[in-house]
């Protein structure tokens, strides 16, 4: 479809998934997680889907400015316009709120709704100036509804919702829409990390999930709407 998708934390799990689905229907891809080498083996998974020059691959974290400033100006430079921004990074603690430290806390917080601002407030003059595009923010099923030992997680995660809300408020009438998706659980590495006790019959696929990312790209829906993807 030739758009220039940016898909945060895309070298496993969900942004991985999502990123094959783009690159499968021909769009261009940059993806990226703080560590290279995890990049440069995602990249190299990723190739037999579509031809390297329809992807960009790079390092950063998405907690510093400075980092996704870099990030988004390497797109622009290569690609020359973002269509499709998906804030997909995120992280989890399974612990109670006793047992959750500053540090911790601040983790979570700053990688999942600190990033996402920051992505957002990066690449919205460029969508503004293109006329639109379209803004995924990954929130959860958590987002809505908390849940014990989640305490961080679900506090970013309603965050993100607001956020999403907030934003798609503001640039209403200029062709950028904004949207939240929120997965219930997913086979992710995130997911190993909690102890849930979860019926796996009922636990998403990250190429389900993908699937559902990438049909939400195409924009049809209203900006500022929810989209609950559940078994
Ligand atoms: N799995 C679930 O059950 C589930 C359910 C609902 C929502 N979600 C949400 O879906 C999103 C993706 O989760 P996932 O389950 O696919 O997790 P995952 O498998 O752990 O993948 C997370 C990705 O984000 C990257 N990342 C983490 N911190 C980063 C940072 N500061 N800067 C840049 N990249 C960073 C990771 O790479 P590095 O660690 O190498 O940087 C990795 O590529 C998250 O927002 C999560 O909250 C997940």
């Amino acid at each position: 479809m030739d758009r220039v998708v940016i898909i945060t934390g895309s070298t496993r799990g969900i942004g991985f998934a999502t990123a094959a689905e783009f690159l499968r229907n021909g769009d261009r891809v940059v993806i990226f997680c703080r560590h290279g080498v995890h990049g440069e083996r995602a990249g190299k998974r990723l190739l037999p889907l579509s031809p390297s020059e329809n992807m960009l691959t790079l390092s950063g974290d998405i907690r510093r400015g400075k980092d996704v400033k870099n990030i988004v100006g390497r797109c622009l430079k290569h690609f020359g316009r973002i269509d499709i921004l998906i804030n997909n990074a995120g992280i989890a603690a399974y612990q109670t709120i006793d047992e959750t430290s500053e540090r911790q806390w601040d983790d979570i917080l700053d990688t999942n709704l600190k990033g996402t601002f920051l992505f957002l407030r990066e690449v919205l003059p460029a969508m503004r100036r293109q006329g639109g595009g379209t803004i995924i923010n990954i929130s959860s099923a958590m987002g809505v509804q908390g849940e014990a030992k989640f305490s961080a997680y679900c506090a970013s995660k309603f965050g993100v919702i607001g956020l999403t809300q907030a934003v798609a408020d503001e640039t209403s009438g200029s062709g950028i829409r904004v949207y939240a998706v929120l997965p219930w659980a997913v086979d992710t590495t995130l997911l190993a990390g909690t102890d849930l006790g979860l019926d796996p019959s009922k636990v998403l696929s990250p190429e389900y999930v993908a699937g559902k990312i990438f049909k939400a790209a195409g924009g049809r829906r209203k900006s500022g709407s929810l989209l609950e993807v559940y078994p």
